[in-house]
């Protein structure tokens, strides 16, 4: 690390010492012979203002010190006498590392709409928004960790390339070294015609996962409770503010745990880590509230202090059916709940967030644990206002029995998923788990409307630049 502070802790420092700061410009104002420049290396919402009086540098370095050049500066931390900042820094020196031509600089002090500063994700970390962002994702990626561990979570990472399809969704990437362009071929037998993957690099068509879920369950069987927080792949051609094709996925496993234990820790766990968020990143998000939405930190205060509103699947279509509107999507027992819907749940019947437990079969993942009455599943999601679905989570099949024939009822090969029936031969457990969107829940903290400007380089159809 190089020597000198962050400007996090200059600005939290004592005046009349000798500092020595970096970062990048931010903005320069000239006023009767004087010079303002703001300064930012990141560390934390503010500025660090500047002050070069007359003559105190050279002019031919002065004229190097534009919005966007990163400099060092040595000088004396004094009182402000400007409002909104208690403290600015008395230039006596200062090094200029890298120019950036006035003329040609994308960042300029205007606001720029978020489109633009997607074109230019590799100079975005230096704005404003995109500083605030970027530390509250460090610190709720800190506060996840943090709360795991706190209980004794082993923490396993789980595979990114993989054969096995979690979801049985279908919407996986495919990783092969097969020449494209001359696939081999079997030219005889009854697979006469399809692709040969024996002759691919892992000897059958392997994916970029769409979830750790079924290797987190194998270490659940040993450590009792795991997590795992990953990349996360799904090639599913959603172009929505909610979906990314790689997203991060927080996903624990808790042996000798059912489904209300689960959903109590999903309670538990959003209220933390979006507490703790409020507590390390106050002065971000206080910008979020007032440049992008102006309820998000009443939300969050809600969301912490009060509790989650709990409805069955079977319960919320009634809600729907009775709700007297004109769904875009009909509404009825066995269809998948939609945008439209959990928002309106969301939005409009409960004004929080809202757990929906015991989904129909056919509409999700063949591992969820069959209810008694044969048609519904140990599942749970939770919904969030604006948001919608923002974890999805079960009780595990642990019954050996059951589960094959799951997995035959939904089409799947059994000789893919060998080791995962196996888990239930050999001492099987009752075990749950969730999955978080950690994106999904980065929109919910800042009020960002698009969940491609809360993660540093957003993949989605038609694009992976940067
Ligand atoms: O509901 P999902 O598909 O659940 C699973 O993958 C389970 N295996 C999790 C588990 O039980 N361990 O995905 C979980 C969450 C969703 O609720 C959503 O928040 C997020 O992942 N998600 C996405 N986020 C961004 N872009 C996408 N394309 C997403 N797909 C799912
Ligand atoms: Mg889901």
């Amino acid at each position: 690390m190089r020597k000198g502070e962050y400007i996090r802790d200059i600005l939290a420092g004592d005046v009349g010492r000798p500092v020595v700061a970096h970062g990048w410009v931010k903005t320069r104002r000239d006023s009767k012979g004087i010079h303002f420049v703001q300064i930012n290396d990141g560390s934390c919402f503010a500025d660090l203002q500047v002050v070069i009086e007359n003559g105190a540098i050279e002019e031919s370095v002065l004229k190097q010190v534009t919005t966007g050049a990163s400099v060092r500066v040595e000088g004396e931390l004094v009182p402000s006498p400007a409002s909104g900042q208690p403290v600015e820094l008395k230039a006596k020196a200062i090094f200029v590392y890298g120019t950036a031509d006035p003329a040609s600089y994308p960042l300029q002090k205007k606001g720029h709409t978020m489109e633009f500063l997607r074109e230019i994700a590799h100079l975005r970390p230096r704005s404003n928004t995109f500083g605030a962002v970027f530390r509250v994702r460090n610190a709720l990626a800190k506060a996840i960790h943090d709360f795991f561990q706190e209980r004794g979570f082993l923490y396993v990472h789980t595979p990114i390339i993989t054969t096995s399809d979690c979801e049985g969704a279908g919407a996986m990437f495919g990783v092969t070294t097969l020449d494209l362009m001359n696939l081999p071929r079997y030219g005889e037998g009854p697979r006469i015609g399809e692709i040969d993957f024996s002759q691919d690099f892992f000897g059958k068509p392997a994916y970029l996962t769409v979830s750790g879920q079924l290797e987190a369950e194998v270490f659940a069987l040993a450590f009792t409770n795991v997590y795992t927080f990953g990349p996360t792949f799904r090639a599913e051609n959603s172009n929505t503010p909610r979906h990314l094709a790689e997203f991060w996925m927080v996903e624990p496993e808790m042996a000798f745990c059912d489904l209300q234990d689960d959903i109590a820790l999903a309670e538990e766990f959003l209220k933390a880590i979006i507490a703790k968020v409020m507590d390390e990143c106050l002065p971000d998000l206080e910008f979020f509230n007032k440049r992008f939405d102006p309820q998000v930190l009443e939300t969050l205060e809600h969301v912490v202090k009060s509790s989650f509103a709990h409805v069955s699947y079977t319960e919320a279509i009634e809600i729907l059916q009775k709700s007297g509107r004109n769904w875009e999507f009909p509404v009825h027992w066995g269809a998948d709940l939609q945008s439209e819907h959990e928002r309106y749940l969301t939005e409009e019947v409960f004004r929080r967030p809202v757990i929906v437990t015991d989904y129909p079969k056919e509409i999700k993942a063949f591992y969820m644990r069959v209810n008694e009455d044969g048609r519904t599943v140990r599942a749970m999601d939770v919904l969030a206002p604006r948001i919608g679905e923002i974890i999805g989570g079960s009780q595990r099949e642990e019954r050996y029995d059951v589960l094959l024939q799951r997995i035959r009822e939904c089409g799947l090969s059994e000789e893919n998923y060998w080791w995962y029936l196996d888990l239930r031969k050999y001492g099987s457990a009752p075990h749950a788990g969730f999955g978080l969107g950690f994106e999904r829940l980065m929109l919910y903290l800042t009020g960002m409307k698009n969940i491609r400007d809360v993660i540093p380089f957003p993949r989605t159809p038609g694009s992976a630049e940067f």
